[in-house]
């Protein structure tokens, strides 16, 4: 019988996270590579992350882990060092051990920029470059979304969100970047832009839909939802229903699970989604 004891493993560390998706994903390479190891949830309360990152930190076969809510910032008081695209995005998804160091890093940013690669055409993503984008929201995830799109060179951002000071503070975070509009949340489907990005909860399953009225945006051709439960929002169902090309969120998640593997299992998993229905975004998605 294998010793599970002396396997190599990697986590995924939050607080009221059994549904999380990431061991599917991780095991599913794991199993694909040949590696032998596993990767776990490690479900705690608050009072007992000081704890668990010690005792994490000290064992040898742990290789890293994934950080989720609610303890993306809080964790960076344990780490040894937090690079600068977390510190950017304000938030660490990943830490992995360097030399005995515990280092953390945010790989949300590439993965929704991935996935919108793999989901549009080099000419519409470059187009899309060029032209006004609006970022709805104003929480965690939507730093990682304007930073992968400020260092892809997407050229004019707008942010708007229903708590208009959330979205200025998040705008004058990227002002050393680049200067962002604030856009105010009833003028949200006033403003003439190639292309939206929804990174609030709206859409989600048990939130409201984003209501938004696409029609009246004239050069909008690209609609982009971060939400994957549904796969299909009304947003994006909305937005088909205009002939605008879709993108839906379930990329986002395993495209940003691919550098974490590479960290934890010295492994780079490949991963395409340029065509819909790969095995593993089925698995994913439980069909
Ligand atoms: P995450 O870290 O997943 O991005 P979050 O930080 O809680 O989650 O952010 C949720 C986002 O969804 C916020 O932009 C929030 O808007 P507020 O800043 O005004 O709260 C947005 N959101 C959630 N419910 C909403 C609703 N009913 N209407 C409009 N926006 C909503």
């Amino acid at each position: 019988m294998k010793n599970l004891e002396m396997t190599l493993y990697a986590t995924v560390l939050g607080e009221g996270i059994s549904y999380s998706k990431s061991p599917l994903i991780h095991n599913y390479w794991l199993k694909k590579y040949n590696i032998e190891g596993r990767y776990v949830i490690v479900d705690i309360a608050p009072d007992k992350l000081d704890e668990t990152i010690k005792r994490l930190k000290s064992d040898d076969q742990w290789r890293g882990t994934n950080v989720t809510i609610p303890y993306k910032q809080k964790i960076m008081d344990y780490l040894d060092e937090v690079d600068e695209r977390a510190q950017m995005i304000g938030a660490v998804n990943t830490v992995y051990k360097k030399e005995g160091l515990l280092i953390g890093t945010n790989t949300d940013a590439y993965g929704f920029i991935e996935n919108l690669k793999a989901k549009l055409d080099a000419d519409q993503f470059d187009n899309a470059k060029q032209k006004p984008v609006l970022v709805l929201g104003a929480g965690g995830a939507t730093y990682a979304v304007i930073y992968g799109l400020l260092k892809e060179g997407f050229k004019n951002l707008n942010i708007t969100n229903r708590t208009y000071d959330k979205a200025k503070k998040c705008a004058d975070h990227f002002m050393k970047l680049k200067s962002i509009n604030v856009i105010d949340w009833d003028d949200k489907d006033h403003l003439d832009v190639g292309m939206i990005i929804n990174t609030t909860s709206l859409g989600m399953i048990n939130y409201p839909p984003l209501n938004i009225d696409l029609e009246k945006l004239d050069i909008c051709s690209i609609v982009v939802d971060i939400v994957y439960n549904p796969l299909h929002t009304e947003l994006l169902n909305q937005a088909k229903r205009l002939d605008m090309t879709i993108v839906t969120g379930i990329g986002m998640l395993l495209y940003q699970a691919q550098p974490a593997f590479n960290l934890f299992f010295g492994q780079y998993p490949e991963l395409d989604l340029r065509v819909a229905g790969s095995e593993i975004e089925r698995l994913v998605l439980g069909q």
